[in-house]
């Protein structure tokens, strides 16, 4: 893990409100998983660090994707380049990439670290097919790639009309990041699916217990430590409590 004061060095738009953000951050670039994030702080912004999955990394860059859904995205985004973010990471627990085929389902910003699972699944020697899904075509992440792309859309824009996870094939392996009421249908049909969960956090690294998971087994464990990546059904959904946006009847 390293503590890193990362310019800003890239910004493109990669779907409606949607943009990619680069960071010179060599030391995570060199060795971050994927499925792993990082936690950014930035002078005048929130107390709590801001949690986001690496999206690419190449030479001495990561990227990040990101909307404006709140005080801490919306700065984040009016920043310059050359700005300055204090960078931790990497960290979590990334995907496990092993087998003959990889299936990656991602809903909205659920983009966020499946270009880093291309990556790796395809230096695992994987056949990749993405699925990514939105409400509609503008909202669609231009960047999406794989040996097949299979398109979405709840309103039939762009692609299969309906959801990403009923637009989906089998694979060997099955990834997901989304809207956690996503990763609860993908978690009914592939219980083995590795899923990316949403929390809120706090530190990232495993101290504050601000990212409690709750799971089927009983109790709970840390997003930030032994996540955010789990096994679908190794989550107790329901029990994802349903006041906050994650919430999975949100
Ligand atoms: C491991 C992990 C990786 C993430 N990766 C990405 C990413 O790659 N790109 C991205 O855009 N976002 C990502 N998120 C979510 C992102 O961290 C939150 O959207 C962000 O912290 C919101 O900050 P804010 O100050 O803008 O919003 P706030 O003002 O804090 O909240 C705005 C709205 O967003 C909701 N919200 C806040 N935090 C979260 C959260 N963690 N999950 C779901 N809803 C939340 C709030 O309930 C509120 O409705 C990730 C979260 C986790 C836990
Ligand atoms: S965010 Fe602090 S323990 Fe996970």
């Amino acid at each position: 893990m390293f503590l890193l004061d990362a310019p800003i060095t890239r910004r493109r738009q990669v779907a409606r409100g949607m943009f990619v953000l680069g960071l010179e951050a060599p030391e995570i670039a060199s060795s971050v998983r994927a499925g792993q994030f990082v936690n950014l702080g930035w002078a005048g912004g929130p107390l709590l660090r801001r949690p986001f999955s690496v999206y690419r990394a190449d030479g001495d860059h990561i990227e990040v994707v990101l909307k404006a859904v709140g005080a801490g995205t919306a700065q984040l985004l009016g920043m310059e380049l050359g700005d300055r973010v204090s960078c931790l990471g990497p960290l979590g627990r990334g995907f496990e990439l092993a087998g003959r085929s990889a299936v990656l389902v991602s809903g909205g910003l659920g983009v966020a670290p499946m270009p880093l699972v291309v990556r790796d699944a395809r230096t695992s020697g994987m056949e990749v097919t993405w699925v990514h899904g939105a409400r509609t075509a503008a909202e669609l992440c231009a960047e999406a790639e794989g040996d097949t792309l299979i398109w979405a859309t709840d309103d039939g824009s762009q692609g299969f009309h309906g959801t990403a996870v009923a637009a989906a094939p089998d694979g060997d392996v099955v990834v997901a990041c989304g809207p956690n009421r996503m990763l609860a249908a993908v978690a009914e049909r592939w219980p083995h699916a590795q899923v990316a969960v949403e929390t809120y956090m706090g530190c990232g690294t495993g101290v504050c217990l601000g990212c409690a998971v709750p799971l089927r087994r009983g109790g709970y464990d840390r997003a930030c430590k032994e996540g955010p990546v789990y096994h679908a059904a190794d989550i107790d959904w329901s029990a994802l409590p349903s006041h906050l946006a994650y919430a999975v009847g949100a």
